[in-house]
């Protein structure tokens, strides 16, 4: 990526030359953070790190996450914080103020991170040194969203952090609760004057977690709102999936390697198919899941994020804006289904009861705060195309599903058969090649091609090239919320969202959702759990003499 992510380091977190010798109670607490830090070996001169690139440390800063109770910030914001702590990645001046309804003090909070950081964190055990510092800097502040006096007194409490901690007016709020709560949230922001940078540093950025609206209209508000406060240059919208290794690997593998450009287009291949599996239900968020549904939860920004990142041109570079532009001509160029495609064309499931990895396991219907005769699809797929010279003709196949048999995503790209029959008269055709990237689990990518099986006669089988993470590589992949989350502290917008983009992807969606309000819903539950869909996905794609890929 650009210099924003170029990770050597530098900034306040790491400073080039000694500290001051400490005088003030700041200073003492720095000195002590600093020395922890500046206590191990110094990897620049550790001949094992030759060739690895080092991570760049944010500005001092304070993480203001609103919505700390909530299960988001338990399973993944706090371990993420948590994990690029351990690792240095984060400033030594930095607070964590956790904001929520419920009361608890400092220390009361803290311990509460701790037990989920027990449950949650992807490193085990928990690093004792490294929690005792991070919990000093964990501060409660309790606060109702209509609350203007709590609005006020948070502001008067993180300028008095900057002067206790040295975070330097520098904050980043993360919206990790309801998304009817945003809008109050960002007004009080307005109101109290938390959104103002301030000359010669403190930034102010806000992030925000989907869904972002429920359809067109209501996301465009949303943006009008957020934008009324916030300029669009201090926005980042979460789209966790943008932050998977895999999915970042997908542009290195498309712009960094020579081979595959050339080949990637509508002269070359036959159809595209992207799956977003899921083995799980809706694991206890039925009442969040019965106004979402697959299309808004999944289709609406997980899965035309992918497709975009199949498709776009090459950016001119690796700048948030450069990026976003390539993949909102994406978005702008999908062909928005008519209400006769809608029909044929993209397919609505509801999975019933079944068995699941060997266990039984209910139907949506009985799901706890589920409505028993809801019409809320658990599955979506659909065939789109995009009118565009690369693509125009290539049929983009996406579905998203949950209880399907197994957790997997996957991005297949299918090239075109071989123009000459010379292999008529062999045992087996050349099937055509196949590219596919595992996005999770099991990440790796795999080649299928044509080789001829040993022997005196000329037969043909299919075989695999395999790319696999967890051989190819020794380090773990670091968890998505972690990429972007330091990504958000440095200010590099380029793997989260912009307005128009998030727009433009309702755009696609929107007339779905609202054929199907209208019409009258299929028979649900019309696939059983733990398999690959109702009939009619099939039947979907069969209709133009294609399959979907066995994962
Ligand atoms: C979330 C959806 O955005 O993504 C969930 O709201 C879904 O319903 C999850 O389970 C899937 O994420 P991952 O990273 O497990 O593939």
């Amino acid at each position: 990526m650009d210099a924003s992510t170029d990770r050597r380091p530098k900034g306040p977190g790491r400073p080039a030359t000694a500290p001051p010798v400490a005088r003030t109670t700041l200073q003492l607490r720095q000195a002590a953070t600093s020395a922890r830090r500046h206590s191990r070996p110094d990897p620049d001169k550790n001949p094992l790190r030759e060739g690895l690139r080092l991570e760049q440390v944010p500005d001092p800063c304070a993480f203001v996450l609103f919505g700390a109770t909530g299960d988001l910030a338990h399973r993944k914001v706090i371990p993420a914080i948590y994990q690029l702590w351990r690792t240095n990645l984060l400033p030594a001046e930095f607070s964590l103020v956790a904001v929520a309804r419920r009361p608890y003090t400092n220390e009361s909070f803290a311990a509460e991170i701790r037990a989920s950081l027990e449950k949650y964190s992807r490193v085990q055990p928990i690093d004792e040194a490294a929690w005792a510092e991070l919990a000093k800097r964990i501060v409660y502040h309790q606060l109702d969203f209509a609350d203007d006096a709590a609005f006020d007194s948070l502001g008067t409490r993180l300028d008095e952090l900057d002067k206790e901690c040295g975070t330097a007016g520098n904050r980043l709020f993360y919206l990790a609760t309801q998304p009817s709560q945003v809008t109050e949230i960002v007004r009080q922001m307005g109101r109290v004057g938390l959104d103002h940078e301030m000359r010669g540093g403190g930034w102010r950025r806000l992030v925000v977690e989907k869904p972002f609206g429920r359809d067109f209209e209501s996301a465009r508000l949303l943006n009008h709102e957020v934008n009324k406060v916030f300029r669009e240059s201090q926005v980042y919208r979460i789209d966790h999936y943008l932050g998977k290794e895999t999915v970042r690997n997908l542009l290195v593998f498309r712009f960094g390697n020579g081979i595959f450009e050339p080949v990637w287009n509508r002269s070359y291949v036959d159809h595209v198919q992207i799956t977003v599996g899921e083995s799980i239900g809706v694991e206890g968020r039925g009442a969040f899941y019965e106004e979402t549904g697959a299309s808004r939860d999944i289709l609406q920004n997980h899965l035309l994020q992918l497709m975009t990142l199949v498709a776009m041109e090459p950016p001119s570079s690796f700048q948030a804006d450069a990026l976003r532009d390539q993949k909102l001509a994406v978005l702008r160029a999908i062909c928005t289904p008519t209400p006769d495609e809608i029909k044929h064309e993209i397919v609505r499931g509801q999975y019933g009861p079944g068995w699941v990895e060997g266990e039984p396991v209910p139907g949506y219907r009985q799901e706890p705060e589920v409505d028993p005769e809801s019409e809320t699809e658990t599955f979506v797929a659909g065939r789109f195309t995009i009118d565009d010279w690369r693509w125009s003709g290539v049929p983009f196949y996406l579905r998203a599903g949950k209880r399907l048999p197994k957790r997997a995503t996957e991005i297949a790209i299918q090239f075109k058969e071989v123009p000459l029959r010379l292999f008529r008269d062999s045992a087996g055709d050349p099937a055509p090649n196949v590219l596919a990237m595992r996005i999770q689990p099991d990440e790796g990518i795999m080649l299928r091609f044509a080789a001829k099986v040993p022997g005196l006669g000329l037969d043909v089988r299919a075989v695999n090239m395999d790319f696999a993470y967890d051989t190819s590589f020794v380090v773990d992949s670091p968890d998505a919320y972690e990429t972007l989350i330091l990504d958000a502290l440095l200010g590099d917008a380029s793997l989260f969202t912009r307005a128009d983009e998030v727009e433009a992807a309702w755009s696609v969606v929107t007339p779905i959702i609202n054929a199907w309000a209208e019409q009258p819903a299929p028979h649900f539950p019309d696939y059983a759990a733990g398999s690959w869909g109702p009939e009619t996905a099939d039947q979907l794609i069969e209709r133009d003499g294609r399959r979907w890929r066995r994962i």
